[in-house]
């Protein structure tokens, strides 16, 4: 009750306070608290705006959490926005006893709230889970420490990669472990795994290697992190949510003994997936049962092509996935270049459907400052000629239409076309006297 009352007073007061106003003192700040939030801002920008009130309602749960927060001007403060590596508006760091922890989520009070929970916790949890319990619960991958104290060296080291990594990885110490030695294992891919020194190199390999599981669900950041790290990207897509023919990827994907190295592999099921894997290959009709293969270097819309069936097996997916790395497969999907011009005519017609004023606009002042140019020119030497005159600027309008039409292509270049504007007519004009 005590509790309930606090939080009620807290609310209340943080939603008639203002937010913090972070300074050049924000620098000392981070010195003295353990736990300091705080939002990067600068005044005009519209997704900052759109923060603040989430920012405000935050205050009495920081509070409760221990964690200092406040939002600083960036346009103000801009050595304080070069020392802490801004790039965008709104940032948002935790500053986790002086180290920056970047948040990457959405904008909504639940999920930085359960951000800032992890952030500012232990980066050691303490777990009393069976290891088959947590096994069938699936998920994210989980270090997990099993030894008799934490004064071991190897505690030391796990200890720290868990600071380190937190709140990216999980770390836990089994809590009612049995063992006397020292044992780090990971529980991810339905299975546990031991870390062995002499196998793995060293704990932080171990921890990079083990960090993802090997058959994610996709996300934009996991496919990035693949091909910018010099590995293919093999995708599954299906339509349908539990589609069996994933099973021979997963089997691939899950094999410990690594039958396609320099291969990461990722599914996408369900149709909320497809527009994201449409984007990444630049085609609009991906469809269900295809292992897409995804080139190392950059997402440039280029992609190898298997069609899985239910005959499909391991072998042929493994024989397809090594003829890639030889070079023997076929590279589709369009060029980089072709992509660009693709996706702004894309987003033109999209801006049309959604402003057609402002889309008319942008074909429409060029082709009104040609068509007055083209007015003038014309009909100044004809005024004398009379009404005979207005026939022939009607069809003259008519051919302005046609002009815009086929001028739409060139609409990509929309801000040089605006500014090339009084350039056109010029251009232009002698081709209409001719005409005449
Ligand atoms: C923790 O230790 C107990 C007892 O040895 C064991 O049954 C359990 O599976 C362990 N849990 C983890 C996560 O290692």
């Amino acid at each position: 009750m005590k509790q309930l009352l606090l939080l009620l007073l807290l609310s209340y007061l943080g939603e008639a306070n203002d937010v913090v106003e972070f300074d050049g003192n924000l620098v000392n700040l981070i010195k003295d608290n353990d736990f300091v939030l705080a939002s990067f801002y600068a005044p005009w920008c519209g997704h900052c705006k759109a923060l603040k009130p989430t920012w405000e309602k935050l205050g009495p749960q920081m509070a409760l959490l221990g964690i200092t927060i406040g939002q600083i001007d960036c346009t103000v403060h801009t050595d304080i926005a070069s020392r802490y590596a801004v790039r965008g508006f709104p940032s948002i760091k935790m500053f986790r006893r002086g180290r920056a922890i970047d948040y990457e989520g959405m904008r909504d009070q639940e999920s930085i709230v359960a951000w800032a929970t992890k952030a500012s916790g232990p980066a050691v949890r303490n777990s009393a889970r069976q290891v088959y319990d947590l096994i069938a619960v699936g998920g994210e991958p989980m270090f997990v420490y099993n030894g008799p104290d934490t004064k071991g060296d190897l505690y030391t080291e796990f200890a720290l990669l868990a600071e380190e990594n937190l709140p990216n990885i999980i770390f836990a110490r089994n809590k009612s472990t049995t063992t006397e030695s020292e044992i780090v294992s990971v529980i991810k891919d339905g299975g546990i795994y031991h870390f062995n020194l002499e196998e793995a190199g060293s704990m932080a390999d171990f921890v990079a290697a083990e960090r993802f599981s090997s058959f994610p669900s996709l996300t934009g950041k996991i496919a990035r992190e693949s091909v910018e790290n010099k590995r293919y990207f093999a995708l599954y897509v299906a339509e349908d949510e539990n589609d069996e023919r994933k099973n021979v990827i997963k089997t691939i994907a899950q094999d410990r003994s690594k039958p396609v190295p320099g291969v990461s592999f990722s599914h996408a099921t369900g149709s909320h997936f497809l527009r994201l894997v449409n984007h990444m290959t630049s085609r609009k009709d991906v469809g269900s049962g295809e292992l897409l293969v995804l080139p190392p270097g950059s997402i440039d819309g280029r992609y190898f092509r298997m069609n899985i069936d239910v005959e499909t097996s391991k072998d042929q997916v493994i024989d397809f996935l090594l003829n890639i790395q030889n070079g023997k497969e076929e590279l589709l999907g369009e060029s980089p270049f072709m992509r660009v011009v693709n996706d702004m005519l894309g987003a033109f017609i999209e801006l049309f459907q959604k402003q057609p004023i402002m889309a008319g606009m942008i074909i429409g002042l060029p082709t009104v400052l040609i068509s007055f140019v083209i007015w003038g020119v014309c009909s100044v030497p004809e005024v004398d000629d009379g009404e005979p005159m207005y026939e022939e600027n009607d069809s003259e309008e008519e051919s302005d239409g046609n002009e815009e039409a086929e001028e739409g292509p060139e609409e990509e270049k929309i801000p040089e076309i605006n500014k090339a504007g009084p350039a056109d007519p010029v251009r232009k004009r002698p081709k209409r006297k001719t005409a005449h």
